[in-house]
């Protein structure tokens, strides 16, 4: 299993006005732009193909995994050696290959769009937005339970009430410490509809066969063709387990959650703010 594909399309609406003039996803969290997070973690785990299902104005996010020769050049002639090296490694990190999504219609319809390039064989799909720190690296984690049991993995959180309305959320038959058989899921539900309090966070590990899922996947909520609503038919025929993660994870996709991520990854690197 190799291939890693990050929906990267969105408009980014929660991070406006910024985002309207740099994607979302290249925002600096401490020195880096947050990206460079999940797909390390990707790498980690032991994928080399990192596939972006990106869309106009996102350049930058191929463009910071390419070569700039040029600026290797000037940053060795004034004696900046490691940076040259960490910029220089930043493209061997793994392949990089971008498909485009030429409407926004949803994460399901996202994923979708990498059919092509991902072919049969069974693939991650990674939400930049959500950034774990575990080691294990979580990826990693859903990719062995994959290979043990055969069987898609999504990984789970448990979240607080009022953030239950924010994401997918499982009904679930707990197995053993961390390891979840999932009956059902919905989508953004209101805290009374809601099944339980573990949310879908952005990690899947997926069988191809959800491409001809999503193919026959109708627009669910706000119109839009879900991810959730697919993986609902995976739950349903007993194909689809969830791993309950335990460790941090941060929320970049938002000013207080970027926030939030800069402090805790400086001060893990030894800075003092
Ligand atoms: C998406 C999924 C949702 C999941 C969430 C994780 O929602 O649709 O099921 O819980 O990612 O971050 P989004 O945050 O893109 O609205």
């Amino acid at each position: 299993m190799r291939k890693a594909v990050f929906p990267v399309a969105g408009l980014g609406t929660r991070m406006l006005p910024v985002s309207k003039a740099v994607p979302k996803e290249i925002l600096p969290i401490y020195d880096r732009p947050a990206i460079h997070y999940t797909v390390e973690e990707a790498v980690k785990s032991g994928f080399s193909q990192m596939i972006f299902v990106t869309s106009r104005g996102k350049e930058a996010i191929l463009n910071y995994f390419d070569r700039d020769v040029e600026l290797e050049e000037i940053l060795m002639s004034k004696g900046k050696r490691e940076m040259a090296d960490f910029l220089r490694q930043l493209s061997s990190l793994a392949e990089f290959v971008a498909v485009r999504q030429g409407v926004p219609l949803g994460l399901g319809h996202a994923v979708l769009q990498a059919k092509g390039i991902v072919g049969e064989e069974p693939f991650a799909v990674v939400l930049p937005d959500d950034i774990v720190l575990s080691d294990p690296p979580l990826l990693q984690q859903m990719r062995d339970l994959y290979l043990r049991t055969g069987k898609s993995v999504v990984a789970l959180y448990r979240v607080k009430k009022e953030e239950i309305p924010s994401f997918g959320i499982a009904d679930v038959e707990i197995k053993s410490d961390g390891l979840a058989v999932i009956h059902d899921l919905v989508e953004k539900p209101s805290v009374e509809e809601a099944p339980s309090d573990l949310a879908v966070i952005g990690r899947y590990i997926l069988e191809p066969k959800i491409f001809s899922v999503l193919e026959r996947t109708s627009p669910g909520r706000g119109g839009e063709i879900q991810l959730t609503d697919a993986l609902r038919v995976l739950a349903r025929e007993g194909e689809l387990l969830g791993l309950i993660f335990q460790g941090t994870r941060l929320d970049v996709g938002n000013p207080v959650g970027l926030l939030r991520a800069s402090l805790e990854i400086a001060r893990k690197r030894g800075i003092e703010v």
